[in-house]
């Protein structure tokens, strides 16, 4: 028994078979019980790919010293739940791919606050003198309450104000007792996923998609089913016919993340009518609405089914990465599962923030601020868009699309993860489409965040861009230009 996290590949049991390794973890349970966990996680987690061979089982009982029937006990079980495939005569197989790019090293943290580094806010545009005064009033006469440990559920005048807030701003009519406060989006997904009992079961992820999301998927033990997004988001007939007995499926359909577009009318009138045939739940991750013109916004699937959807929206977008409060919105019907589930995990978010944030809503602060963002983001993205254009049309094309906080564009002719390592490395943090993407494609794709740049930033940025997108094609035997190209 010992730790090691990867599997080990070995020859001695046959090309390319693979051992895996105990832990201690689980070291109550039955010795088969343990063993199905570990191939399972290792399987989940990427470390073991799909398509490897599993080293038999006689092989693997002698490496773990653990008899047989153990092996064939946890395997078997693997198999009938769809982790691994058994082929008749040649072996057993990893059939599913595990979903996260690092593998069990986890997931690269991004670099917020670095020149066109996805995920930066405009923290310029935040009215942080008003959040002081507001703080400092509340602070003056704090109810004991506050200082208690708090509701699950969230503050309630927080609550009702978040019920207001989505009734104006998306159509989403709710009552208070629906809302829940937490921390993050992907809290809110740990926290739906083990309240409405998803672990094991197979869940739809667009691919590509957040990290952050699928690691609370993956936490939780769902087999996450990657579903292909293309210019009217997630391909819901691919999804039904790769996975028809899903029980839900997670999407981005204000913004798909990271493509930028929005969800046809199509696909949510598909996606809506197969939640509510099959019973199953839409986690809907209504992603960076505000970045979107406010009266072509189509209205959340929540809105028009809301007995099958799990709503869920961030502040730490809206207001600030570090502010930590998020919700969701559930059905009356589940909710005392989720103050149940809660209650075991971290119990609620922070009560003094949670009444500043109260007063910012209830104050037309959040309204005004909305409203600033969504003045200064067609702004800024023109200003990146424009800059693109003129500095590096001849090594990639832009996508104009009017929604989303970062700009995509196609590389002509470089790779994506070459391009980005040559950028990163003079201290430009653009990343690459697929670093989000669970199975592989041709298309090189680069993902710039404009959201927290300023005009003079995002010019510096892309002139730095320029000079490392030449070095990379001199040291290829290109022979680009060093003027800007233009169109
Ligand atoms: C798709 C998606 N959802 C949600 C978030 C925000 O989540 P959080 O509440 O952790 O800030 C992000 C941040 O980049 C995201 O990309």
């Amino acid at each position: 028994v010992n730790s090691v996290v990867r599997p080990i590949e070995t020859r001695a049991a046959g090309p390319k078979s693979l051992l895996v390794s105990l832990t201690n973890e689980d070291g109550e349970l039955p010795v088969h019980e343990r063993l199905y966990r570990r191939i399972r996680l290792l399987i989940q987690s990427g470390a073991i790919p799909r398509g490897g061979r599993l080293a038999s089982s006689r092989s693997l009982a002698r490496h773990l010293g653990i008899s047989r029937n153990s092996v064939l006990a946890a395997v078997d079980r693997l198999v009938a739940d769809g982790w691994l495939e058994s082929r008749p005569g040649s072996g057993v197989f990893v059939s599913y791919a595990g979903a996260l790019v690092g593998g069990t090293a986890g997931i690269p943290r991004r670099s917020c606050g670095k020149p066109l580094a996805l995920g930066t806010r405009p923290l310029d545009l935040f009215p942080a003198k008003l959040w002081k005064q507001l703080q400092s009033r509340r602070w003056d006469s704090i109810p004991r309450q506050a200082l208690q440990l708090g509701d699950a559920l969230g503050w309630p005048p927080l609550r009702e104000a978040i019920a207001t807030h989505v009734a104006l701003f998306r159509g989403l009519k709710c009552n208070p007792n629906e809302v829940i406060v937490t921390t993050s989006v992907p809290a809110a997904i740990d926290l739906a996923v083990r309240a409405l009992e998803l672990t094991g079961a197979d869940v739809w992820v667009e691919d590509p998609s957040y990290h952050a999301s699928k690691r609370a998927l993956q936490n939780c033990g769902v087999r996450m089913i990657p579903i292909p997004t293309d210019a009217e988001g997630l391909d819901v007939g691919f999804a039904e016919r790769e996975a028809p007995n899903a029980r839900a499926a997670l999407v981005t359909p204000a913004c798909q993340f990271p493509t930028c577009v929005s969800m046809s009318n199509q696909r949510r009138k598909t996606l809506s009518r197969w939640a509510s045939d099959k019973k199953a739940w839409i986690l809907e991750d209504d992603y960076d609405w505000q970045s979107s013109d406010q009266k072509r916004l189509p209205a959340p699937l929540a809105a028009s089914n809301a007995s099958r959807t799990i709503y869920i929206d961030s502040f730490n977008s809206t207001l600030f990465p570090a502010l930590r409060i998020a919700y969701m919105i559930c059905p009356l019907d589940v909710i005392d599962r989720f103050a149940a589930v809660r209650l075991g995990l971290d119990e609620h978010s922070n009560v003094p923030n949670q009444l500043i944030l109260t007063d910012f809503i209830e104050g037309g602060h959040l309204d005004h601020h909305i409203k600033r963002l969504a003045a200064a983001y067609p702004e800024r993205r023109e200003a990146l868009l424009e800059c693109l254009e003129r500095e590096l049309c001849d090594v990639l094309t832009v996508h104009r699309r009017t929604i989303g906080t970062h700009v995509v564009a196609s590389l002509h002719t470089q790779r994506e993860s070459e391009f980005v390592s040559a950028c990163a490395a003079e201290g430009v943090a653009m990343e690459a489409m697929g670093f989000y993407r669970i199975r592989s494609v041709t298309q090189q794709e680069i993902l710039f965040g404009y959201a927290g740049f300023s005009p003079k930033e995002i010019q510096d940025a892309v002139a730095t861009i320029r000079r490392a997108a030449m070095s990379l094609d001199r040291s290829r035997g290109g022979r680009m230009s060093d003027g800007a190209k233009q169109p």
